[in-house]
């Protein structure tokens, strides 16, 4: 198992000096990069590489269709068919769909080679490139194979994401918003006064949410590598939005799902009496500017939501269990616990409420 403390590198415009530091750190070390097709045309494999030749496999399609077991073979084999060994160091380039299946990749490939992880969009910056989840869907359900391999690196250029479509870069920064509500205040209240610079893609601004993205959920990951209690609380938002998200078919993007995810947390603590004068306008607000749904859409019938809710992976006893705030930067805890029980009415009314 690859150690849980890694070297995480922040900067703008570092995409150049990354391959000589790969190499210094993993000295005579194949080097195989995993990335995909829009990556590719946005000239971000070029900078990686400066000219030099790599092993590499393009994803393509890129997206959640090719994070598939399929990809994941293809890959392994790529890298036997170049005599590859365990002296090999995967590099995944891209999104959280290439960090998820490069990983995965990673994790199974010889009993396990080391990853490094090199984000290029808000979300994978923020999320996915941190936290050692790795994995790939099956026919039925998402991340259905999977395993815990923690990277060796991550390196994270900011300046990458300035050729991110404008949706998925919006939808990316909601995972921000929630580090900011579970477990800093204070980043929140960033956020909240600094939003034209952020949506504006201000390389200040985007070191200043990187930095505390990787804090935030780095120090949650450390205090519960696999979950048992803490690390639930980086689930804030995702029971509703995991739900709304299958429900739309993936229609809407992840952050989106979550974004309803996270107005429904926040009408659940109004029903619980864990609320704060202003605390659920400010969270309205700033997802408002962000142009992300806080409803439900006008087609998605609610007893979906419900029914999907039944079927959450973590549900105990058919019903899943929520995390909530206490108070802006503060996740509920019951009984020493994160994830907690709210009944069906309670839930069942406020996604009627999502309308
Ligand atoms: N492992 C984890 O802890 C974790 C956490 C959250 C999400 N995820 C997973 O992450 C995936 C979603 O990640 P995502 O939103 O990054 O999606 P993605 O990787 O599919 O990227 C979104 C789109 O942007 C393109 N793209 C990526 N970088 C670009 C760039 N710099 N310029 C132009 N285009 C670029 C991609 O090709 C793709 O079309 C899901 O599969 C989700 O399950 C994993
Ligand atoms: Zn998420």
């Amino acid at each position: 198992m690859p150690e849980t403390h890694y070297t995480i590198v922040i900067g703008s415009g570092i995409l150049p000096s990354v391959w000589p530091q790969i190499k210094a750190a993993h000295g005579g070390f194949n080097r195989f990069v995993v990335t995909d097709e829009h990556v590719v045309a946005a000239g971000h494999l070029n900078t990686l590489l400066g000219g030099r030749p790599a092993s590499h496999f393009i994803i393509k399609p890129a997206g959640e269709v090719s994070k598939t077991i399929d990809t994941a073979v293809a890959i392994v084999e790529a890298m036997e068919k170049a005599y590859f060994g365990r002296d090999t160091v995967v590099i995944a380039l891209g999104g959280g769909t290439v960090g998820d299946i490069a990983g995965f990749a990673a994790a199974i490939f010889k009993r396990g080679v080391p990853i490094v992880h090199v984000p290029t969009t808000t979300l994978a910056q923020a999320d996915s490139a941190i936290g050692g989840k790795t994995g790939v869907d099956s026919s039925a359900s998402k991340n259905a194979f999977g395993a815990f391999w923690h990277p060796a690196a991550v390196y994270i250029d900011i300046a990458t994401v300035a050729t991110l479509d404008d949706r998925q870069y919006r939808c990316g920064l909601v995972e921000s918003v929630k580090h900011g509500l579970i477990a800093d205040a204070g980043y929140f209240e960033f956020i909240e006064s600094h939003l034209d610079a952020v949506l504006a893609r201000d390389l200040d601004a985007l070191e200043t949410l990187a930095e505390h993205n990787c804090r935030i959920k780095g120090r949650v990951v450390e205090e519960d590598p696999f979950e048992k209690n803490k690390r639930r609380i980086l689930n804030y938002g995702h029971t509703i939005g995991h739900a709304v998200e299958a429900a739309s078919g993936y229609e809407l993007l992840h952050g989106e799902a979550v974004a309803i995810g996270i107005i429904a947390a926040g009408l659940i603590e109004g029903e619980l009496g864990l609320s704060e004068p202003g605390r659920s306008d400010r969270v309205r607000a700033v997802l408002e500017k962000l142009d992300v749904p806080t409803k439900l859409p006008a087609d998605m019938a609610e007893e979906m939501v419900i029914d999907l809710l039944r079927h959450d992976k973590k549900a105990v006893d058919r019903w899943p269990r929520f995390v909530l705030l206490d108070r802006l930067g503060q996740a509920h805890c019951e009984a020493g616990q994160y994830a907690v029980q709210v009944c069906r009415e309670i839930v069942e009314k406020v996604v009627r409420e999502l309308r």
